[in-house]
């Protein structure tokens, strides 16, 4: 139990970070640090109610107003929900014992009707709409007043400016959640990390950072979005009174989303306690798959009569409780930061973590992204940090929790050289990462490397993990890929860790390997920028690993989602020595790769590459889609129409105003024989 100076000191440090938060959007403590100073203060003042500060911060709903927007008073203020502590199923039944305590409800009375939702981890927002048209958007503030955010709120294309259908209530306030996807929080970061800018905190941060911007073209810049889930005042007509019902909340969330709301599709109606412990359950295990932040259920009576019955008590309601999961953000300490050497040469530095549970997982290792990251948030080792794991992103470090006092670790320094092969480090002009040159050389790159080639969407051979890759490389077993296929059994065994059957199974596995699909041999190779997706893509473009080898950047752009980037890679890749040689050991070890039957069987082919063609008349053994088809294939186009810029008009029996227009404009004009040549 606190003392009465410990209970002072927590309510000033709840004040400060109230400040902190509401005013200048940067938390003091984590969420889940909050709610355990309040919950402390909260038990003090129920034990000791005399010595309660008049003033303490849970006499009101925090938020505070601050001086920069325009206050608005709520229509019916903003409250808070009930947070059920016990984060086991027993909050949820819990509640429903309550319920039914309050209800005056005998044992055998039939089971309470509950609207089970999750709870958005965002910013509340009251959307006031009169005659159907919305005419002001606040934050919640202190609950009464809250903040004018009414220009900004117009740039969100997920709140309506009007209300859709005939009829309408004279004015409602419509409440809700505005939120960023996490989705949209990753691309935005990814891109403030890339250009210098400066990334977000988290979703929830964004979203308040973003709404309280004092230039609404900012906030129109930041992908926000809005769900709704409540309504606060409400004036109604006679038209409105007859033709809308809202017995329930359930109700309520129908006619909100036919007014063109988003509403949470996740949300049930449910009977009973088994219900709302089988709906925790069931959401926890869809967090990480959300593209949102959600930091626990939300049960609610689902009677809105029964919900006015039971009434408010302070400052929550009691016919609703916040059913709380494992916060995805908690504190921990640096014990070191390391930089890890991925296959590509990019140099990534990592946090190694004090273990610490985050969002129910044991986490002790994040990243810091990149040198500037590190710089900028000022990570230095003992450093107390806010470490992020939401969804199935690599946890991050967010930001360091300075406690005043003690003295810090040096900061931080990038390495010039990398730290496994001592090749120099670059940075590219414009490029956030920093990159080691060694290449192959680098014994990171080459385990990295190594496993990528191994990995079960690549070559396929299972059995080879980081330790084992690690002391071929070590012994000298392997110095390149392809000499994965001259390991033979007596070298394996040897090795640590490694067993006669282990070993069979080994070999076997890399004997398998050498009968592959093209597609899985070009993804194996590990260039730069070509995923799963783009080596499929080449697969089936060129047909063969010659064709590939051979294509030019112009006849790289016109495969299927290649841009100049992309193709710039490719091309680069097929003309380093070192890859040409790896390539030739792996088809001379007996790598045979599938050539896919879908490809017309051309490869690519510089006559065709890049040159349109325009078919016309009637060929003779080929329609028009086989031929268009292998023109494709081979990297051609095929046109419709005939222009100065067509290269061949293919013409066959009873071609007409298309080999008409060839010969006007001088345009070459070839039959099937001559198309056929051209393919070779
Ligand atoms: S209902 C009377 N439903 O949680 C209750 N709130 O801690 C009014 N929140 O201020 C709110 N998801 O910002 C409600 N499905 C949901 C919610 C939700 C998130 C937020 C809201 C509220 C806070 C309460």
């Amino acid at each position: 139990m606190l003392n009465d100076q410990e209970y002072r000191a927590i309510i000033d440090k709840i004040r400060a970070a109230d400040i902190a938060y509401y005013q200048s959007d940067r938390p003091l403590f984590t969420d889940a640090e909050y709610d355990s100073l309040y919950r402390a203060v909260v038990e003090f003042e129920q034990q000791n109610p005399l010595l309660a500060d008049p003033n303490s911060p849970t006499k009101k709903v925090s938020g505070n107003v601050s001086a920069t927007f325009s206050p608005v008073r709520h229509g019916a203020p903003m409250l808070s929900i009930r947070t059920e502590t016990d984060a086991t199923s027993e909050g949820a039944r819990a509640f429903d014992r309550r319920i039914r305590k309050d209800l005056k409800l005998s044992e055998t009375a039939a089971p309470v009707r509950y609207r089970a939702e999750l709870k958005f981890d965002g910013l509340a927002l009251s959307l006031r709409y009169e005659r159907g048209v919305l005419v002001q958007a606040a934050t919640r503030g202190d609950g009464e007043i809250g903040e004018d955010v009414t220009a900004n709120v117009r740039t969100i294309s997920e709140i309506p400016q009007r209300l859709r259908g005939a009829v309408v209530p004279l004015m409602i306030e419509v409440r809700g959640e505005v939120y960023m996807r996490r989705s949209a929080f990753e691309t935005f970061n990814e891109r403030a990390r890339n250009s210098g800018g400066t990334p977000l905190v988290n979703p929830r941060n964004g979203a308040a950072g973003s709404l309280r911007q004092l230039d609404a073209k900012v906030t129109a810049s930041r992908p926000l979005s809005f769900f709704a889930y409540a309504i606060g005042a409400l004036s109604e007509t006679d038209d409105w009174r007859e033709a809308t019902n809202l017995p329930t909340q359930t109700a309520l969330m129908e006619t909100l989303a036919a007014f063109g709301f988003k509403t949470d599709e996740h949300a049930r109606t449910v009977d009973g306690a088994d219900a709302l412990v089988a709906f925790h359950a069931d959401v926890l295990r869809l967090r990480d798959a959300l593209d949102f932040d959600i930091d626990g259920v939300v049960y609610k009576v689902d009677d809105r009569q029964l919900q006015r019955e039971l009434g408010w008590v302070t400052r929550e309601p009691r016919w609703a409780v916040a059913h709380k999961y494992p916060p995805e953000e908690m504190t921990t300490f640096v014990e070191a930061i390391e930089v890890q050497v991925g296959r590509t040469g990019a140099i990534t530095p990592v946090a190694r973590l004090k273990p610490v549970m985050v969002g129910g997982v044991t986490v002790s290792n994040a990243t810091l992204h990149n040198f500037d990251e590190v710089a900028r948030k000022d990570v230095r080792v003992g450093d107390k940090v806010v470490v992020r794991r939401a969804g199935d992103v690599i946890p991050e470090v967010v930001r360091v929790v300075l406690e005043g006092g003690g003295a810090r670790a040096e900061p931080f320094i990038a390495p010039a050289v990398c730290p496994v092969c001592a090749s120099q480090v670059v940075r590219e002009e414009g490029e956030a990462v920093a990159r080691c040159t060694g290449g192959l050389a680098c014994k990171a790159q080459l385990q990295g490397a190594l496993l990528h080639f191994v990995h079960r969407k690549a070559m396929n051979i299972e059995g080879l993990g980081d330790k084992l890759a690690d002391a071929l490389i070590a012994h000298g077993s392997v110095s390149r890929i392809s000499d994965l296929y001259s390991l033979e059994a007596p070298k394996l065994i040897s090795m640590e860790r490694m067993g006669e059957k282990s070993v069979t199974n080994l070999l076997a596995q890399i004997e398998a390997s050498k009968t592959v699909e093209l597609h899985r041999l070009i993804y194996s190779l590990g260039i730069r920028h070509v995923g799963e997706t783009t080596a499929k893509t080449l697969a089936k473009h060129y047909g063969s690993l010659d064709a590939v080898m051979n294509a030019s950047i112009e006849s790289l752009t016109m495969a299927q989602d290649v841009g100049a980037v992309v193709a710039q890679s490719i091309h680069d890749f097929f003309r380093q020595p070192v890859n040409v040689d790896t390539i030739n050991a792996l088809i001379a070890a007996g790598v045979t790769p599938q050539n896919p039957a879908t490809a017309i069987g051309a490869s690519l082919n510089e006559n065709v590459a890049g040159k349109t063609f325009v078919l016309t008349g009637t060929l003779p053994t080929l329609t028009r889609d086989e031929a268009a088809a292998m023109i494709e294939a081979a990297g051609g186009k095929v046109s419709s129409s005939v222009s100065k810029k067509t290269s061949y008009v293919v013409a066959g029996a009873e071609a007409g105003s298309k080999l008409e227009k060839a010969n006007e404009l001088g345009v070459a004009v070839i039959d099937e024989d001559g198309l056929r040549g051209l393919l070779g």
